[in-house]
């Protein structure tokens, strides 16, 4: 089948590479000639663990190439895919729509064949229906059908999951889309089926605003589930109980199941911070409070201007303090630095004390996170450190702000030695208190004593 993908960013590329892999014929169209070019190279543009290989693979056979041309991108495709981003208003929150409405507008006219276009880009309920009106206003001899197709794919692990996904959600309101993603997906489903006939994905049909719904509810639950173990973990600061052991008893019950308890400095990211603003700014717009997702974000935005007044209280009396920070972007396994903790975190610290010197490291965000400290002007108070445990050098206070599995490994009796004062401020729980004492450093964790 051949399958046409409007943007080759963090979920058109791997849904891309991965649907080439399932042996379909895909185009990736961009508007963005140096992603183009990079692709058509084999360079990927972003980082995500075995997207490389498989497009390198893919590449190979030919099941997949690169255009700047959108007319030569959907040419006789039986599915075009619109992957572009929905970045929300910087006052509102509101998803911006713009991208995906020039999407439609200039795909609307090359649609010579009967096509099923599928959003799979975050979208507010009812722009299905939008787009389909504008398609038909563009080009009302369109024979198209307009669907959802929502990703759940997460940064770092987006290739992963989609090969694994728990389900696929099929919003249609067309029983003649609904068969074509079917048999876009069949080689997939088929992979996942074991040798009893059970299959580790479930497919579920629904209408269009219900799947657009799924997503944004989805998100924010998860968002919403791990800002409540974040204050569980301030309620065990205070109480005296390990949040470890209290997640992990939480976890065992299978109604609530032991992911996304792991506490942190704050949920961040390209997609919950986001999609649960649009949410609350959706529900307003209808008349309807969502408080729970509110507190959330009211919650968590808050959490990460507390970390660093913890971080900034460590540096009391110290004259000219030096914080080693390790991690910058929002989460491990990514390079992906929007809307982190980390950098949150950090512009806090910068601009709440103004002597303060930062020595930064993180395996795979440097290059993205210098370009957001050139932006903000803030480099000349930054040391870009070439491995982790250069940031402990002159250091008055260590923080562990991303939960990159390599910190696990830090050398605490080495930094102990280079160090200035000897504090950890562990925003992530990598390191073992009892450890960190044991090397001679004060160790303040999430909910652990
Ligand atoms: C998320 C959803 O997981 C994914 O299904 C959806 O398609 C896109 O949004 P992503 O934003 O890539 O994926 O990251 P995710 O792994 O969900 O983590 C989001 C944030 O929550 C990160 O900052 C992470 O550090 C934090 N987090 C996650 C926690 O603090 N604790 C947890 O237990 C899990």
């Amino acid at each position: 089948m051949k399958i046409a993908i409007i943007g080759t960013g963090y979920v058109g590329l791997p849904t891309g590479v991965g649907l080439a892999e399932l042996g379909h014929q895909v185009v990736c169209i961009d508007r963005e000639l140096s992603k183009i070019e990079k692709l058509r190279q084999g360079v990927v543009t972003l980082y995500e663990d075995g997207l490389a290989e498989l497009l390198t693979k893919n590449m190979a056979s030919g099941n997949i190439s690169f255009t700047t041309s959108m007319a030569d991108g959907v040419k006789d495709a039986a599915v075009v895919i619109i992957a572009v981003g929905t970045p929300p208003h910087p006052v509102t929150h509101e998803a911006d729509l713009r991208y995906i409405y020039a999407a439609a507008c200039e795909l609307a006219p090359l649609l010579d064949h009967y096509t099923v276009v599928a959003n799979k880009s975050t979208v507010p309920v009812g722009t299905g229906d939008m787009v389909e009106n504008l398609i038909v206003k563009t080009n009302h001899q369109a024979q198209c059908d307009v669907i959802s197709l929502p990703e759940f794919l997460r940064e770092g692990f987006a290739v992963h999951d989609f090969f694994c996904p728990d389900r696929i959600i099929i919003g249609a309101n067309s029983e003649r889309a609904s068969k074509v993603i079917m048999d876009m997906y069949r080689p997939l489903l088929e992979r996942n089926t074991d040798n009893a006939g059970k299959c580790a994905t479930t497919v579920l049909l629904v209408s269009r605003r219900s799947s657009e719904t799924i997503k944004y509810a989805a998100n924010s639950f998860l968002a919403t589930k791990i800002h409540f173990i974040n204050e569980m973990a301030d309620f065990c600061e205070k109480t005296g109980a390990d949040i470890g052991e209290v997640a992990q008893g939480m976890g065992l019950d299978r109604r609530i199941g032991d992911s996304f308890l792991t506490p942190g400095p704050g949920f961040g990211g390209s997609c919950f911070p986001k999609d649960t603003m649009a949410l609350d700014f959706m529900a307003r717009q209808n008349n309807v409070e969502l408080k729970l997702v509110r507190a959330t974000i009211e919650g968590n935005r808050s959490r990460m201007e507390k970390m660093a007044d913890t971080i900034i209280s460590s540096l009391e009396h110290i004259e000219h303090p030096v914080v080693g920070v390790l991690g910058l972007a929002f989460k491990n396994g990514t390079d992906d630095c929007r809307v982190s903790p980390a950098m949150q975190i950090i512009e806090y610290l910068l601009c709440k004390t103004p002597k303060v010197r930062l020595k930064v490291f993180d395996p795979k965000a440097m290059d993205n996170a210098r370009l957001i400290f050139q932006e903000k002007g803030v480099t000349d108070r930054i040391s870009f450190c070439e491995s982790m445990s250069d940031v402990a050098y002159d250091a008055d206070v260590l923080a562990v702000l991303t939960e990159w599995n390599e910190f696990r490994q830090f050398d605490l009796n080495a930094a102990y030695k280079n160090m200035r004062h000897h504090q950890i401020i562990d925003c992530r729980n990598l390191f073992n208190p009892h450890q960190a004492r044991a090397a001679g450093f004060s160790y303040k964790g999430i909910g652990v004593h």
